[in-house]
């Protein structure tokens, strides 16, 4: 064994040697802080997100061939990377070489926004490229699903890289012989192309040609190194942890001897997530390296045999050559295993993980085992004493000593049996996320007949999730040998099963009724497959299936994505030169995708640097009885740990509320995660081991308050309540034919900007300035926040942000707090202070989107009109206001939507729980408020008998209107977008389709749900609207912009320059702008609220008109000169090139007491149809299609407006069906984390979306008559659960169920299958209420 190794790899063609290297390393930190390469992002930690996305390059010198496979950074060690060469974004082009084709049209295809998510992007696609350099629609969905993205709702990423297919324009589905091309839209009709309309915010024809000889060769030195016989173990070791990397079996038995209890680390998928989550530490790693008994692929005359270190990646292909190669009869485990290979995580860990790996790791959740343990396969094992084999059976699974591999065993291979006649298996799961999600429950299936009698002579069930190993129906299995295939065999299984598989009220995990429900629906689900095949085998002696019943068979199928786009052109009459109305790029477009743009933990270590980490509250309500320091402190590196006793408390003002909040909590903590200590040391390591060494001691206080009906018990409420009326609610109560009531709760939402908190304060040394550099929406609170902790003017401190990597409303109050602290640290200490949250702290302390709860009292005639409305709202607040009064206030204000209802009364309270308190999120009350009153219609509709449609259509506002706070509106331009939505989607045409699909299917539903929007836009205040900007002219005739709107993604400085470009006339590559800061533009109100271009545009606009009022004389004497001249001529005259601008805010009020103002500006309209189906059985659905029309007024720039829109439409999607939030019954967050909680990923968007802006209309008030599109389109993903709770409602309706239908948000698998009720859902033990502590409580 050689000692002391060094480490040799390449990233990006140069070798990298390390001498002295720490086995804990991952890639990720080493890439972006030891080789400062910080294109690739950390987005999560866990392997979820797909930020830190590179390409690794290995080469095999048996087969003499190179395997290029996407990983992710932040679970690779870098010891494992001997011989490999890493490629990152960095290392694929750069604007300062050649930028790379496909950074080049991620780019230009407008696939980026805030551009944190876009180097993992590019990797992605880039390696898919190395190795398909034409690859199909397929592949390239499958390349991305483990990546994603918060901004874009991903249609435009697939778009740039569909140029890259052979048949980018086509949907390659092919269905019925005739793709979308041929067949329009769904087979109906299509948009009409107008002359005036365009369809591309790009052009194909200036993309740089992909030229797979441009690319990075592998290093010829580490394909001589892998060819060399003579190598040796290498081990790598630091005080902490040795790694050591046998390259020979027998060096690898003889390690695994020495070290028993060491893991055997191959993908790391298992183990590095065990050791960063769970706290577990290995002093000796052992990770073989290119072993090539390990990488066996045999065929015997039994089976399959797969080496242990073959990558679920490479098995995937190899199952797929076998299933092309072998009769369809041999191979029933293969296509089951091939089927779960598709969803399984995401490329990277697939290409990272291990056969071997995956089942030695046994996790209950295994997608892998059940079926390998069905399928009688075995494992082959050795160490020094030899060889055996060993069942891959139950008692393996559960661990048992006499099962499992011994300690100093290794595991080789695995044998998978060929499947024989009359012998079936099926594989089965539901997660809450089509892909790249552990299931909730898997399942797979054998059943074997050994003749065509149906006789059942072997059965073998096993699942997982449902308990804390893959199990095994045995007994079930044993008693149900000899019975025929039929009904009564069927039931019986699922009896026995429901008996043997049997899941406490309290599993963790929850969702107990839908996991027994799946339990037996998989079951029902094998049970006709099988049946089926039988009768294709045997169709004299198998009866056919009942055509309706087989729609219980087929998965829900993912055709291609495909998409249209319909917008404006730009005024013909305008200047060539005039960018506005073009879909000019993103400013950082590009470099976003060479990794080039710097984000705030993209910044260099500054000298003397300290680390600063938080200790968080483990109690939602306690008193601290202790907090012992004394461990942490004598840490190494440790420099200073912050309490509540140095900081000074705050005071917050939100408009006319205020609260005091204590920084640190010293004597008592209101929830789970409050910032308790602040950690200060050399490093982030240091920081984060002292942190753990922490020790607080603390006694329960009660009530504990969590959900909003216990505030509601306990009266815990934020003061004051607030109130809207109009009309005369009691009377017209009193004319109506009917009335109903009822209500609706829904869930939070996390933002999940993919950028977590981050900040560097640099104290400036003299004087007592300070910096912060930090990625917040606010620079102006983050400056006066600083400022007064540290006593010391607001002068002093200059807040500076170049970029956001997504913000969503949740880096507004909650980055002040932790800037705050940081600055403390740096002030109090001398040294710059650096505080970068971890995913998992950050979803844990910064709260989000307010769950909420609805009550509705609806009077209505019999034809639908609603004449009153008496609404209660409730919001979750958590422990402390923030912003959750105006959440109330916003939400009352905007709860009519599109609706006229002429007697209109609601109420609102902000509760106070023992939560981490919620904050500003896109929509600001308006997505719950909406759904509340869409969800109150909809039962209206189903009361009378009507389409919901009808009834929305029948309330909707009509011409010139007020709204319940007697502000003016003119509606011409929603009815325009509902009407144009309702031909676009050929709604009529499609909702009978549905109803057909639906008389001809009883186990997949289909839903169709159409939702109009009147989206307010305003801030509330006149001086929350003033906005300011400063205009350089420099000599040379370029221009410096600032204003004090913040780049999140939006693209607002895009659109600035634009703005200057107009004004000034000059091109837009003469102007620039560095980013902002409280040193060029003070007084700064937040970026949010869909207004940062509006005014900080008006105010550029003003800056500009100023200059140009100056210029003008100078400008006529020479109207021919260019800018240059005029600069230089203005300098010579003594005439200021500088000049601010501003805007003072639209006029705004409102006045709670009598219920009327005018505190919007104007309205956004829309208009989304949504279709989808659903599976009856799982509780899956496919969003089919989505048609959205807006109204935008005159769009800046279609490109930057549209990707609002569909950026906002998917994460609206994610708020009301897929994104759950999880707290246990003692207010602990569970899903902190990608790998918990799911926002969309590229499976879910629409199939086909279609998107279509209005034309322009006048809006003289704002800037070029645009409208603010920021936080609209999340309401219209609420299409999306009208479209689902409709096909839920067929499936009722067909069963014989009678109404109301009331579902809460977000409709999860979960609830989508407990509503579809049916044999299987009561045939389930239920849980006595109250007889079981649940894993987590609905807050
Ligand atoms: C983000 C993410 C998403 C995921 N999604 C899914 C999913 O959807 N479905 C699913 O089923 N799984 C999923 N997984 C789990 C994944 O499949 C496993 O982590 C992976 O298969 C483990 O393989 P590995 O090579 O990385 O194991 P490692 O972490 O390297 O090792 C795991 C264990 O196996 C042992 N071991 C490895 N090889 C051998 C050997 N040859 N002999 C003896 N012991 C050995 C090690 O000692 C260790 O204890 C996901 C994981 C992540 C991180
Ligand atoms: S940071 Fe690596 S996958 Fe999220
Ligand atoms: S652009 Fe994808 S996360 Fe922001």
């Amino acid at each position: 064994m050689e000692r002391g190794a060094e480490l040799l790899f390449y990233v990006n063609g140069r070798k990298v040697i390390e001498k002295n290297v720490d086995p804990e390393t991952m890639l990720l930190p080493y890439l972006r802080k030891k080789l400062r390469l910080t294109g690739t992002k950390y987005g999560c930690g866990g392997g979820g997100c797909g930020a830190c996305t590179v390409m690794i390059s290995r080469y095999n010198p048996i087969t003499k061939k190179i395997r290029h496979y996407p990983a992710n950074a932040c679970l690779t060690p870098i010891c494992s990377l001997y011989g490999a060469a890493v490629t990152t974004v960095e290392g694929i082009g750069s604007t300062k070489t050649r930028i790379h084709p496909v950074q080049e049209r991620i780019a230009k295809c407008h696939g980026t926004q805030c551009g944190f998510c876009t180097p993992g992007m590019v990797m992605s696609m880039y390696t898919l490229l190395r190795n398909h350099p034409e690859p199909t629609l397929s592949q390239l969905n499958d390349a991305l699903g483990g990546n994603l993205c918060r901004c874009t709702g991903y249609r435009p990423i697939i778009d740039a890289c569909k140029t890259f297919c052979k048949t980018s324009g086509c949907c390659q589905s092919k269905e019925n012989g005739v793709c979308c091309l041929d067949q329009g839209i769904n087979g109906l009709p299509e948009f009409e192309e107008g002359n005036e309309t365009s369809l591309k915010l790009f052009s194909e024809e200036e993309f740089l040609p992909l030229d797979p000889t441009q690319e990075l060769i592998f290093p010829p030195e580490l394909m001589t190194m892998a060819e060399k016989k003579t190598q040796k173990t290498r081990i790598f070791g630091s005080d902490q942890m040795t790694w050591i990397s046998p390259v020979t079996l027998k060096e690898l038995l003889e390690a695994k001897a020495k070290y028993p209890q060491a893991p055997v680390v191959m993908g790391n998928t298992s183990v590095g997530p065990d050791m960063k989550f769970k706290g577990i530490f290995y002093p000796v790693i052992i990770s073989p390296d290119r072993i090539e008994e390990l990488s066996v692929v045999n065929y015997t005359d039994n089976g399959l045999t797969v080496g242990a270190a073959v990558s679920l990646a490479e098995m995937k292909d190899i199952l797929a050559n076998v299933t092309r190669k072998l009769p369809e009869e041999k191979t029933q485990m293969y296509h089951a295993l091939l089927k779960h290979l598709g969803t399984l995580a995401g490329p990277q860990i697939r290409n990272m993980a291990s056969l071997g790996g995956h089942i030695v790791s046994r996790h209950p959740d295994s997608d892998l085992n059940p079926l390998l343990a069905v399928g009688n396969c075995t494992l082959n094992l050795l160490s020094k004493e030899g060889k055996r084999q060993i069942p891959l059976n139950e008692q393996f699974l559960r661990k048992c000593p006499s099962a499992d591999l011994k300690p100093e065993e290794i595991l080789i291979s695995v044998n998978i049996p060929y499947s024989r006649k009359w012998e079936f298996v099926s594989a089965f799961r539901q997660a809450q996320r089509q892909q790249n999600a552990l299931a909730i429950v898997n399942s797979g299936m054998r059943v074997c007949f050994g003749k065509g009698d149906g006789i059942v002579r072997e059965l073998s069930i096993a699942y997982g999730g449902v308990g804390p190993t893959t199990i095994l129906a045995k007994n079930s299995c044993q008693k149900l040998i000899g019975r025929p295939w039929n009904e009564e065999m069927l039931d019986a299984a699922c009896r026995l099963i429901l008996d043997e598989v049997s899941l406490p009220g309290s599993a963790p995990g929850g969702k107990v009724e839908f996991k027994r429900t799946l339990i037996v629906s998989f079951l029902f689900k094998f049970y006709l497959e099988v049946s089926q095949i039988l009768k294709e085998m045997d169709p004299v002696h198998y009866p056919s299936l009942a055509s309706k019943y087989e729609s219980a068979l087929e998965d829900l199928r993912s055709r291609h994505y495909w998409s249209t786009l319909k917008y404006q052109n730009a005024d013909l009459k305008q200047l060539s030169q005039d960018p506005i109305g073009h879909p000019i790029m993103h400013l950082s477009g590009i470099k976003h995708a060479t990794g080039e743009a710097v984000y705030c933990d993209d910044m260099p270590v500054v000298d003397r640097e300290l680390f600063l980490t938080f200790v968080t509250s483990s109690r939602a309500r306690a008193k601290i009885v202790s907090i012992d320091l004394s461990e942490a402190l004598s840490l190494p590196g440790v420099v200073d740990i912050l309490t509540g006793e140095h900081l000074p408390g705050i005071t917050t003002t939100f408009g006319f509320l205020t609260d005091t909040e204590q920084l640190l909590s010293t004597d008592e903590v209101s929830c789970v995660g409050q910032l308790i200590c602040a950690v200060i040391a050399d490093s982030e390591v240091q920081a984060k081991r002292a942190a753990q060494r922490v020790k607080i001691v603390y006694r329960d206080l009660e009530p504990l308050i969590l959900t909003i009906e216990e505030a509601i018990q306990n009266k815990s409420f934020f003061k004051p309540e607030r109130k809207l009326e109009y009309g005369n609610v009691d009377e017209a109560f009193k004319m109506v034919d009917q009335i109903l009531e009822g209500e609706i709760h829904m869930g939070g939402q996390e933002h999940f900007y993919m950028e977590t908190q981050s900040m560097l304060v640099v104290p400036k040394g003299e004087d007592q300035e300070i910096d912060v550099y930090v990625s917040t929406q606010f620079p102006k609170y983050i400056q006066d926040i600083t400022a007064s902790v540290l006593n010391v003017s607001a002068n002093k401190v200059m807040c500076h942000v170049k970029r956001v990597g997504g913000a969503f409303g949740g880096k507004v109050t909650k980055t002040g707090i932790l800037a705050a602290i940081t600055a403390f640290a740096a002030n109090k200490h001398g040294r710059p202070v650096r505080c970068i949250l971890e995913r998992g702290e950050d979803i844990l302390i910064t709260g989000g989107r307010h769950p909420y709860l609805g009550k509705y009292k609806a009077g209505f005639m019999n034809d639908g009109r609603i004449l009153a409305l008496d609404m209660e709202h409730y919001n979750n607040a958590g422990a402390f206001l923030d912003e959750s009064l105006f959440v109330i206030e916003m939400g009352l204000l905007k709860l009519e939507n599109a609706y006229k209802f002429p007697n209109l009364r609601c109420r609102g309270w902000a509760c106070r729980t023992n939560l981490p308190s919620n904050t500003a999120l896109r929509g600001f009350g308006f997505p719950q408020a909406g759904l509340i009153t869409e969800a109150c219609i909809t039962e209206v509709a189903a009361k009378c008998g009507l389409p919901p449609e009808k009834v929305r259509t029948i309330n909707m506002f009509k011409e010139i209107d007020q709204t319940p706070y007697k502000q003016e509106i003119n509606a011409k331009n929603l009815i325009q977008c509902w009407k144009e939505c309702m031909a676009t989607s050929s709604y009529t045409l499609r909702k009978a389709a549905v109803e057909k699909f639906n008389s001809e299917n009883y186990w997949k539903k289909k839903g169709l749900a159409m939702v109009p929007l009147k989206f307010p836009v305003g801030v509330g205040s006149v001086a929350a609207g003033q906005a300011a900007a400063l205009v350089h002219i420099y000599l040379d005739g370029s221009v410096l912009v600032t204003h004090g709107g913040i780049e999140m993604g939006q693209g607002v400085h895009t659109k600035m320059i634009q703005v200057v470009s107009r004004e000034l006339k000059m091109p837009l590559s003469s102007i620039h702008l560095r980013g902002t800061s409280t040193e060029t533009v003070p007084n700064t109100n937040p970026s949010g609220g869909s207004v940062v271009a509006d005014l900080n545009g008006l105010a550029v606009k003003d800056a500009c008109q100023t200059l140009l009022k100056r210029l003008e004389p100078i400008i006529s004497k020479n109207p021919r000169g260019t800018w240059k001249d005029w600069a230089q001529a203005a300098f010579n005259e003594s005439i200021s090139l500088s000049a601010t601008g501003y805007f003072r805010g639209y006029e705004s009020n409102i006045n709670w007491e009598t219920g009327e103002g005018h505190p919007f500006e104007y309205f956004v309209y829309g208009a989304a149809c949504s279709e989808v189906e659903i599976d009856c059985l799982t509780g899956a659905h496919k969003n089919i299609r989505t048609d959205i029309v807006m109204d935008v007024g005159y769009s800046i720039n279609p490109a930057l407006d549209i990707g609002q829109i569909e950026g906002a439409f998917i994460q609206g999607m994610g708020l009301y069906t897929i994104e759950e939030l999880n707290y246990s019954p003692q207010g602990v967050l569970y899903t902190r984390g990608p790998n918990q909680y799911k926002i969309p990923a590229i499976c879910d968007i629409p199939m086909e979306l279609h998107i279509s802006l209005l034309p322009p209309s006048e809006n003289s008030n704002t800037l070029y008559s645009s409208k603010g599109l920021g936080e609209s389109g999340i309401f219209l993903g609420c299409s999306v659960f009208f479209a689902i709770h409709d096909a839920i409602s067929a499936a009722r309706q067909e069963r014989g169920l009678p109404g109301p239908l009331r579902l809460n948000s977000p409709l999860t698998p979960e609830k989508i299958r407990m509503a579809c009720e049916d044999k299987f859902t009561k045939m389930i033990p239920r849980d006595e209420p109250g007889s079981y502590v649940p894993w987590s409580i609905p807050i």
